[in-house]
């Protein structure tokens, strides 16, 4: 069996993080994988998550299982920080996954097993691993426009043409804020007209929400996905804690269905619970029990908000000090979409060549469809990210 094996495809956002490390370059700058830095290049743990900590560390007096769909509190006060009270709590169902990728991977499995026939539709361009996931699973899988090159937003005609060829029962994978790999997201307004062809079709939502307050702020950036979430019968949400509690390693995320009523539910519940029985068994609990404990008391969560905010507005400072410096150097606004953008990232419009002579002649390390991570940058590397942009002829 081993032997036959064939080479699987790398990724290339954790290839780059493997040419980055092994770049001897002392001044290499790291614009790659989507990791939270501060001005000095770290990745901090957060002072309430390390309060949790100690505090768990205390108290903890069992490492037993928790259920198969990990903590119901964890699922509570998560569901609640995404959700706000957009739909009665008795039509969710949620389960712990190993991360937000463990929760994508969770609701295409649920998707392969209740919807075969189905079609995901994917924006062009997505987060490379949902095409890999949704392609190990063999689903059927159709892109809709969503970026406009030319622009650096959204292209709202595209994407409204392409999704009216929704069939009912179809998925449509949206991020929930803070677009990832462009920075480009849709306005309130975009979202009732996305919500306004859902309805039309009979398509289902699925919403990857990887970075909550990173953008607009925790509500703003849960509010279309609460539009859609008030008006739709049904729907499923894919979060993560890795990014905005900064516990990427712990693994927390969660799955949330929400069914058309109460009985509904409590069916899509087992089966979540199913589901999480066949591919691990108990998700983990650690980083799920940290959050929990952040969201549910008072001093806590006030920290991490705050904490939270101080990240979220320096990302946005980096992003107008980055837009500044580029209109500057090259004496137009063609670059002023960096400060529209919302999130860790941006999709700068560079061409594979130009992104590889930033990186052979300036250190610069960005994903190959120009993708930078924001929160990569400091106010010493943004002049020096600009400069070299402009010499490779953006
Ligand atoms: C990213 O897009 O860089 C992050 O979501 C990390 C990953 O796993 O790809």
């Amino acid at each position: 069996m081993l032997s036959h094996l064939k080479e699987q495809p790398a990724d290339k956002i954790l290839m780059l993080m493997q040419a980055f490390r092994e770049d001897p370059r002392e001044d290499k700058i790291d614009l790659g994988v989507g990791v939270f830095r501060d001005a000095e290049g770290r990745t901090p743990i957060m002072a309430a998550v390390k309060e949790a900590e100690q505090r768990l560390w205390r108290a903890e007096t069992t490492k037993s299982y928790t259920g198969l769909a990990g903590d119901p509190d964890y699922a509570r006060a998560l569901g609640d920080l995404i959700l706000g009270d957009a739909v009665a709590p008795d039509r969710r169902a949620a389960i712990a996954t190993p991360g937000g990728t463990g929760a994508v991977r969770q609701a295409l499995e649920l998707m392969r097993m209740a919807a075969p026939d189905a079609r995901i539709w994917v924006s062009d361009p997505t987060w490379p691993n949902h095409l890999s996931i949704i392609n190990h699973l063999s689903l059927g899988m159709q892109a809709y426009r969503y970026f406009d090159n030319a622009t650096g937003h959204v292209d709202l005609d595209g994407m409204c043409a392409d999704l009216a060829g929704m069939a009912q029962g179809d998925l449509v994978l949206l991020h929930g804020c803070c677009h990832n790999p462009t920075g480009a997201n849709l306005t309130l307004g975009q979202w009732d007209k996305i919500a306004d062809l859902i309805e039309r079709t009979g398509a289902i939502p699925f919403i990857d929400i990887a970075y909550q307050g990173f953008g607009d702020g925790l509500d703003a950036d849960a509010a279309g996905l609460r539009r859609l979430a008030a008006r739709l019968p049904q729907m499923l949400i894919a979060a993560s804690c890795s990014k905005n509690f900064g516990i990427y390693r712990e693994r927390a995320g969660l799955l949330i269905a929400i069914a058309p009523d109460g009985d509904a539910a409590k069916r899509a519940q087992g089966t979540l619970s199913h589901l999480n029985r066949q591919n691990y068994s108990f998700p983990p609990d650690h980083g799920a029990r940290l959050v929990t404990m952040v969201l549910t008391d008072d001093t806590l969560r006030a920290d991490w908000q705050d904490e939270l905010e101080t990240m979220r507005q320096g990302m946005l400072s980096l992003r107008r000090q980055l837009a500044d410096e580029l209109r500057q150097r090259s004496n137009s606004d063609r670059f002023d979409f960096i400060a529209d953008h919302r999130g860790m990232f941006s999709r700068l419009g560079a061409t594979p060549d130009q992104v590889e002579a930033m990186r052979r002649d300036h250190g610069i390390y960005m994903v190959g469809d120009s993708r930078i991570n924001i929160a990569g940058l400091n106010a010493r590397t943004v002049p020096i990210l600009a400069a070299a942009m402009i010499d490779a002829g953006l």
